[in-house]
């Protein structure tokens, strides 16, 4: 390993202030730029960050009340800011033609109609969004939502977002970006830093993981080393909160996926730690296997809970359409590297999909790869999955998702409901190199 797991301390992206504030609205001004940043410790690693920070800086933000962010391309390519999970017209959507050029400025407008969610911006310039991404341009939005006020979840410094991502470096601490090499990106790092370790108090945490990976896939469990199961309460998905609190030994994360949860280290003696446990690779167990640790401290007073209603889901409306998607690849070794969606390649001029704005659909997504994993993310929309190879949805993901993974050969049925803004948006696999070869299609809501 470039740096001993857990000999790092988990650092907290900084929250960006607004430069301006009126009744309804908070002003936000943010310069992509190229910054040399620490990583590994003691080197520092050429970066493309938002401000100068990697992972770039948090957006708190509210429902209701808008945002509105300028950009500023201070790097020699055209970028384009996309706010991930939220419900935006297409003007302020961050499209992969829709980009921002080099010393050019955008200001993006955010209504935030939506509910309280774990959302986040990373770049989406066409081809060139997956190594924009891997260089460091994403970063957190978290939406609240008054409803989610009430509740008492835990808040403030015990809300703590992980935003984990692998990572390859060479012998000189720079990053190392090869399209479509998921096996080299064996470094783990968590906010911006590897394997981290963090000092929690007995007591209970909510955590906002998202996966800002190209291609990694996690399968994360708390772990003490030994067999013994240490179940979490998943609390939200993708859009928002789940109806109600889902026990679950296991956290499955594809890039883009986001989950928040809630530990309770009261459970836990002071001086236990442990460990945010990997079980998928690709790589070395000793190295993708953890991904960072909780030292537990002493207990202090709590006053937070989990009550057993979280949110409302609306109910589902009649579906009007079906349609089918299937995603494959060239397979690994046939010497191809095109990605599809029905047998098409991303092609910026042709809508795939032709949608009436406000009806409800059913999307039955396939993957067609006999080894490789995808995930299929609409813009727009947040949907429903209604079942995974005919089988209800487990628990944890009976919420709002933006994303969905699909292992080969799985099929999800999902539930889209087209009544916000009307346009041209894209859908895509969000394992990023798969897009940026081409598994990325468009829909036109009219
Ligand atoms: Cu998070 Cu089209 O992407
Ligand atoms: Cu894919």
């Amino acid at each position: 390993a470039p740096v001993e797991p857990f000999s790092v301390p988990l650092t907290i992206p900084p929250v960006l202030a607004p430069y301006r504030r009126t009744g309804t609205a908070d002003f936000y001004r943010i310069t992509m730029r190229r910054t040399g940043v620490e990583i590994l410790p003691g080197t520092r690693t050429d970066a493309l960050t938002y401000n100068g920070s990697f992972t770039g800086p948090t957006i708190r933000a509210r429902t209701g009340r808008t945002t509105v962010v300028q950009q500023i391309n201070a790097l020699d390519m055209p970028t384009s800011v996309h706010l991930h999970g939220g419900n935006n017209p297409v003007a302020h959507d961050g499209g992969m033609m829709d980009t921002i050029a080099p010393g050019g400025k955008r200001t993006y407008v955010y209504e935030n109609e939506q509910p309280g969610a774990t959302l986040w911006t990373h770049d989406h310039a066409h081809h060139m969004e997956s190594e924009h991404v891997y260089r460091g341009l994403s970063g957190l939005y978290l939406l609240r939502d008054p409803a989610e006020d009430g509740l008492g979840l835990p808040a403030g410094k015990y809300d703590v977002p992980l935003v984990l991502r692998d990572a390859q470096f060479d012998g000189n601490a720079q990053l190392v970006y090869t399209m479509d090499d998921a096996e080299n990106r064996t470094t783990i790092l968590v906010n911006g830093r590897p394997w981290p370790y963090m000092k929690v108090e007995a007591r209970k945490y909510r955590f906002r993981l998202v996966n800002s990976c190209n291609l990694r896939i996690f399968v994360l469990a708390l772990s003490d080393g030994s067999a013994t199961q240490h179940p979490v309460r998943q609390i939200g998905t993708d859009g928002g909160l789940l109806a109600a609190p889902a026990e679950t030994p296991v956290l499955v994360l594809s890039p883009g996926e986001r989950i928040d949860f809630v530990v309770d280290f009261s459970k836990y003696a002071p001086g236990t730690r442990l460990t945010l446990a990997n079980m998928l690779g690709p790589g070395p167990t000793e190295l993708v296997g953890q991904v960072m640790r909780f030292d537990v401290g002493e207990r202090t007073a709590d006053s937070s809970r989990v009550p057993d209603t979280l949110a409302t889901l609306p109910a589902l409306p009649k579906p009007t359409v079906e349609r089918s998607f299937e995603l494959s690849m060239d397979e690994p070794g046939s010497g191809g590297h095109q990605a599809y969606i029905n047998g098409r390649t991303f092609d910026p001029d042709r809508i795939d999909t032709h949608i009436e704005w406000g009806s409800t659909e059913v999307w039955t997504v396939t993957n067609k790869s006999a080894t490789v994993p995808h995930n299929f993310h609409t813009h727009l929309v947040q949907f429903r999955i209604l079942e995974r190879d005919g089988q209800p949805p487990y628990p944890a993901e009976t919420g709002w998702k933006d994303t969905v993974l699909l292992f080969p050969g799985q099929t999800a049925k999902l539930q889209l409901t087209f009544d916000s803004h009307r346009g041209v948006y894209p859908y895509h696999c969000h394992m990023i190199d798969h897009s940026a070869m081409g598994m990325m299609a468009q829909m036109k809501i009219a």
